[in-house]
């Protein structure tokens, strides 16, 4: 992993923890069973919210098929920047998740089929957790999938407990992966159908 992302991360941290929520980029390893569980179709929508650095996107582009449309969400300029210099194929929208559907209409698109996100839910409010969930769900048709990471320590905390509870009135499935210990910390993806 390069040196700079994760410095990159440590200084947005000190900046801005209720936004960044971790200390390094997502392993390789995450990023693909983010992906696997994600298992967009062939012309499937695209969302990737909160990419970072781009652990995820890079998985993503890597995988996109001439059928499927991608952009990304970015609350953080100087994540966003470094995303367009390094991911130039990338849409990236700079803004709350929550936003979901305006950032949709100027992709040209009324749906999204895939949600794959590295937001850090666990730090984040009730009302936020509600407000980006809700949106999310308003866009995606049936048969939707929204894929996302909790670090073990994170399962135990009110917030992270609160957000596996808030996922089961937006999401008609919810479930969790194995351990993925290859990821500092530790993580579980959860995978939700609408
Ligand atoms: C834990 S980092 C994950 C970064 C990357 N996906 C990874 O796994 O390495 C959380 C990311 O979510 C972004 N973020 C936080 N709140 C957001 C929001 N409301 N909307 C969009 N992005 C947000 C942060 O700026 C940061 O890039």
């Amino acid at each position: 992993m390069a040196r700079g992302q994760t410095r990159m991360f440590l200084k947005q941290m000190f900046k801005d923890p209720g936004k960044t929520g971790a200390v390094m980029p997502s392993s390789r390893k995450l990023a693909r069973r983010m992906y696997e569980l994600a298992a967009p179709e062939p012309d499937s929508v695209i969302a990737e919210y909160g990419p970072g650095t781009g652990a995820f996107t890079r998985v993503i582009l890597g995988n996109l098929q001439p059928g499927q449309k991608f952009f990304c969400v970015e609350i953080n300029p100087d994540f966003a920047a470094r995303l367009k210099r390094d991911f130039p194929g990338a849409p990236v929208h700079i803004g709350c998740a929550s936003n979901i559907a305006e950032y949709a209409r100027l992709e040209g698109v009324g749906r999204v089929d895939r949600v794959i996100s590295g937001l850090p839910w666990a730090v984040f409010p009730d009302e936020l957790q509600n407000r980006i969930l809700s949106a999310m769900a308003d866009i995606m048709p049936k048969g939707g999938v929204f894929v996302t990471f909790a670090y073990l320590q994170g399962l135990v905390l009110p917030s992270g407990r609160r957000f596996g509870k808030n996922l089961g009135k937006y999401f008609s499935a919810c479930g969790k992966s194995e351990i993925i210990w290859e990821n500092l910390p530790p993580a579980i993806v959860y995978r939700c159908e609408k």
